[in-house]
């Protein structure tokens, strides 16, 4: 049976019916076609091919470096093992920013060439514009609010966003700008718990949190944190599911070994006459 005729995918009327019925929605990022497969047959919701592949995959220090091109890439790896989960591409820096005729050919992109079910992009009423055009030519857009990493440098650093009144306010405001402009959900990002689900409470669509707490309708992490992969930094807000890192050491620490003394390959491994 093809991908879009299997009964069980999750598409945009699922995680529409999951927040109505207040079911949480999961999410984690993938970016290559093994790591895609076990997340997608583990069950997951949502997979997401963040622009944080530019530093866990490419080894940049922040996204900005990521290139519409990365995205294409790394997108095709995950669609080819997804057969669940509904698949959200990133929008790079600079890929929707310039014009709003760049954004929907770059989003399209997204769709056409990677196989991305929708697209994500960061931002709130400065983009309402755009999530409006790329909507209403059939893309459902994910919107990301909080501590948005493509500011990095207007931020001046990665920070919990919405501390004072005033932010807060515009956040909630942002927040209601991408609902109508028609985003189909919300990542809320390093934003105070409280505020998160004041947030979360006044939107019909579900906002998915990172940093942001219990109340939001869903979680979402970066893969290679919550496996204990990634070990350069690890945010707060991150639970290590498990430590591959040191697994990894571990196992390769042993081929070395054994590659050295001559106890692999063992007659097991080759092929004898
Ligand atoms: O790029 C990414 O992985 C993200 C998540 C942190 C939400 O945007």
């Amino acid at each position: 049976m093809s991908k879009q005729g299997k009964t069980n995918k999750v598409t945009i009327s699922t995680i529409r019916a999951m927040k109505a019925k207040g079911e949480k929605i999961t999410m984690l990022t993938a970016y290559d076609y093994s790591t895609a497969l076990v997340v997608d047959e583990a069950g997951i919701d949502m997979i997401l091919i963040g622009d944080s592949l530019g530093n866990v995959m490419l080894g940049y220090d922040s996204t900005i470096p990521v290139t519409m091109d990365d995205m294409i890439h790394h997108t095709k790896a995950v669609t080819r093992a997804s057969e669940h989960a509904m698949v959200i591409a990133d929008m790079p820096f600079m890929s929707y920013q310039a014009s709003q005729d760049e954004a929907i050919t770059n989003a399209g992109r997204l769709l056409k060439e990677a196989g991305a079910h929708g697209v994500k992009l960061e931002g709130g009423r400065e983009v309402a514009d755009v999530v409006r055009r790329i909507v209403s030519a059939g893309i459902p857009v994910m919107g990301h609010l909080g501590l948005t990493p493509q500011s990095v440098h207007q931020l001046g650093g990665y920070k919990v966003q919405g501390k004072q009144k005033e932010a807060a306010d515009r956040m909630r405001e942002d927040v209601q700008i991408l609902e109508e402009a028609g985003a189909f959900s919300v990542v809320l990002e390093c934003v105070p718990e409280k505020l998160a689900g004041e947030i979360t409470a006044s939107l019909t669509i579900p906002t998915i949190g990172i940093g942001a707490g219990i109340h939001c309708d869903g979680q979402v992490l970066v893969v290679n944190d919550m496996l204990g992969m990634f070990e350069r930094f690890t945010p707060k807000f991150v639970k290590k599911y498990a430590n591959l890192n040191a697994d990894m050491k571990k196992a390769i620490s042993q081929y070395i070994e054994e590659v050295k003394s001559e106890a692999f390959p063992g007659e097991e491994h080759s092929f004898i006459s």
